[in-house]
């Protein structure tokens, strides 16, 4: 770990490699395969945050994470039976994190399945194409849409309302939603396949149904203690975070992901929203924001000021994004420093990335907002990610490949810790 004295003359691109932060001890737990989730960070993440924090500071009693996901920290702060307070704007996300912290008996589960299964079997599937929601016709052929739909009421009758077990089935059938459709696979942009077979909807749910249930007994000790999981905005001022001794996360990139489209398709059969378009809202790192750039963008710090200055030569649209992103990541420092406990620490996993040659040094401007919020000393080191050695390339629908033409993806990011 590097300290930061001066922000101003440190480069980020000088930062060496620390191997602790490369890889983990243990073999990742199927746990946190559930459901497929963009931009998860490894589980061993958060173990060592937790190893680091726990040798330079008192004891963790307590860990956050603002940008929760799919519950990454949540579930390794259950096995480490420690309190966690967590927040996603994602109400996707957060079921996800819900559904692996809880912890479920084997034969309930089991049980639970065979008589969905039976029920599907046994009832009559009614035709509900013609009146579904447009949006859901564009991505479901009409066989696929009535099984889901079916599937869905199946799960509602057969489990008891506001039970674990219901959000276990929920998150299980959310996960085999994009199959099941005409969503190009693995794709982070939405689009269609036109030559993709739908995966079958009962085989599939099933499968993962399977899976689930295999990954839940591999869980051999989850803690008692709290794990408080929260839908909205870290920024609104209605979310109120405790105080922490430990905050481990991963901000969103910018102008990356589409969370809110992305997970359109659960969102929209779990009646979480009627139109997705409204859950992009508040979130950080989109491109649709709505503020006036004008009057705001004096609020930058130095390194977002000379980024984005750079940028309003090249693409002004672009720029007006990167800046939102920035003031809220500066935002997200001052808060992450009020609630954490004296001694407290914040970590952060956050990367680079590149627009027509400007290099958007979101570590750097990270470090800065934390040493402007408070933090008396801020540190960083850098960390390979394995994957994407692999396949470093995105390719024009948006998915990972090896082809040098695709955008270069970074396989190094920074972990970057701000002590209280
Ligand atoms: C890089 S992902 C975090 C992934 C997480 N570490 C995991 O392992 O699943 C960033 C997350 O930030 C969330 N997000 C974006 N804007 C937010 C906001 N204003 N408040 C809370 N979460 C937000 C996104 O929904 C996304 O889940």
């Amino acid at each position: 770990m590097i300290a930061i004295k001066n922000i101003d003359k440190f480069s980020f691109a000088a930062v060496p490699i620390d191997t602790f932060w490369n890889t983990g001890r243990e073999k990742e737990l199927k746990m946190h395969r559930i459901h497929a989730y963009p931009a998860k960070f490894p589980a061993f993440i958060t173990t060592k945050a937790l190893e680091y924090a726990n040798k330079r500071n008192k004891k963790v009693r307590s860990v956050a994470d603002v940008f929760c996901g799919c519950g990454t920290t949540a579930f390794e702060a259950k096995r480490n039976n420690i309190e966690f307070w967590g927040c996603d704007i994602n109400p996707v996300a957060t079921l996800i994190a819900k559904a692996k912290s809880r912890r479920y008996q084997k034969t309930r589960l089991e049980k639970y399945l065979k008589i969905i299964l039976s029920d599907f079997k046994t009832r009559k599937i009614k035709d509900r194409y013609q009146t579904a929601n447009e949006r859901l016709k564009y991505w479901y052929r009409n066989d696929q849409y009535n099984q889901l739909a079916h599937l869905k009421d199946c799960i509602l009758r057969k489990t008891p309302k506001n039970s674990d077990y219901r959000l276990f089935f929920l998150c299980a059938f959310s996960n085999i939603l994009k199959g099941c459709s005409v969503w190009l696979t693995k794709s982070i942009k939405p689009q269609v396949d036109p030559i993709k077979v739908p995966a079958d909807v009962k085989h599939s749910f099933e499968k993962q149904c399977h899976f689930m249930i295999v990954a839940n007994d591999e869980v051999k000790v989850l803690g008692e203690a709290l794990s408080e999981i929260v839908t909205g905005s870290f920024l609104d001022a209605s979310t109120l975070a405790p105080k922490v001794d430990l905050i481990v996360t991963s901000p969103p990139y910018v102008t990356s992901y589409e969370y809110a489209d992305l997970h359109q398709l659960s969102s929209m059969w779990l009646g979480m929203a009627d139109d997705y378009k409204t859950l992009r809202e508040g979130s950080i790192g989109s491109i649709y924001h709505d503020y006036n750039f004008k009057r705001e963008w004096k609020r930058l710090n130095k390194t977002g000021n000379r980024i984005v200055s750079r940028l309003l030569d090249q693409h002004k649209s672009k720029a007006h994004s990167v800046a939102k992103y920035f003031l809220d990541m500066q935002r997200v420092a001052k808060k992450s420093y009020s609630m954490l406990n004296k001694n407290g620490m914040a970590l952060f996993v956050i990367g680079n990335t590149e627009y027509k040659s400007v290099r958007i040094d979101n570590a750097k401007h990270l470090a800065e907002s934390l040493l402007d919020a408070g933090f008396s000393q801020v540190l960083t080191t850098k960390r390979k990610i394995s994957k994407k050695i692999l396949t470093p390339y995105r390719d024009t629908r948006g998915k990972f490949s090896t082809d040098e033409k695709g955008r270069l993806v970074y396989c190094e990011e920074f972990i970057v810790i701000g002590k209280h």
